[in-house]
């Protein structure tokens, strides 16, 4: 197995692109402390483009609690391994001076469905994420992108810009991965007591059973959790649910 060529800076990226000029480029953006779900978006990369590149860049300006920026976690070893073992061939690693050279006096705003949901509680995180993505799109110029339908909003507004701003690359959502009692991959699970994580299947098994929202809020208030959201809009379920100071999110088509 031949290990990725790591990218640390924007000059870095620019000219080992044009070294791939003539060939497919396929592209996974990350936080990093991946997992099954990133590794699979990574062979489904494999197999679709002659390169695969990945960013790990645990972005602060989509963080809106300096908390939970600093708890993100940082596994720069085993994400190594994991994109050593899918055939990465290029991780891209920026500083956020080299992402962010204007300090982030110029942003992607988007009007309408950013502000529902996870945007109304937390302000600003899908203007971070917007901005960062273009970004990354515009220095990795990959022809096809690939998300996790986990964060189901954020790859719905990312597909929206890339039409609004003509960017020359296509958005492949992939299909959210699982553990076996249904609970969706999360890097944020590594934060969960073993308890916490045998508790948190019940999420996914209430949004897929109950009859409405209603419903589904009774059997997981009951069940300990503290709701951010649970609402149906446009026959899929959304679902953000505190586990102790951990927020999960989740979603369903109905
Ligand atoms: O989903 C993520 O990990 C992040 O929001 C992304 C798309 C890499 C942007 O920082």
């Amino acid at each position: 197995m031949k290990s990725p060529v790591v990218l640390k800076t924007i000059a870095e990226m620019i000219q080992w692109r044009r070294s791939v000029v003539d060939q497919s480029v396929g592209f996974v953006p990350t936080m990093g402390a991946l997992h099954e779900g990133h590794a699979s978006l990574l062979k489904k990369s494999g197999d679709e483009n002659d390169i695969t590149v990945l960013s790990i860049f645990v972005n602060p300006t989509q963080f809106n609690q300096t908390q939970d920026l600093a708890k993100y976690p940082r596994t720069w070893d085993e994400d190594i391994r994991c994109a050593t073992a899918e055939g990465v061939d290029a991780v891209f690693y920026p500083s956020f001076t080299d992402m962010y050279p204007d300090n982030y006096i110029f942003s992607v705003h988007e009007n309408d469905f950013s502000h529902l949901l996870c945007g109304a509680s937390r302000p600003g995180h899908f203007q971070g994420v917007l901005t960062i993505v273009l970004k990354l799109i515009n220095l990795v110029q990959p022809q096809k992108v690939y998300m996790g339908e986990k964060d189901y909003q954020q790859l719905h507004l990312i597909k929206k810009m890339v039409q609004a701003l003509f960017l020359p690359t296509q958005i492949i959502g992939c299909p959210t991965i699982r553990n076996a009692d249904g609970l969706a991959l999360s890097s944020r699970n590594t934060r969960l007591s073993d308890d916490e994580r045998d508790r948190s299947s019940l999420i996914y098994k209430t949004i897929t059973t109950a009859a409405n929202t209603t419903e589904a809020k009774t059997i997981l208030e009951k069940a300990g959790f503290k709701i951010d959201y649970l609402v149906d809009i446009e026959n899929r379920r959304y679902a953000a649910v505190y586990v102790g100071d951990v927020r999960l999110i989740d979603n369903v088509p109905l």
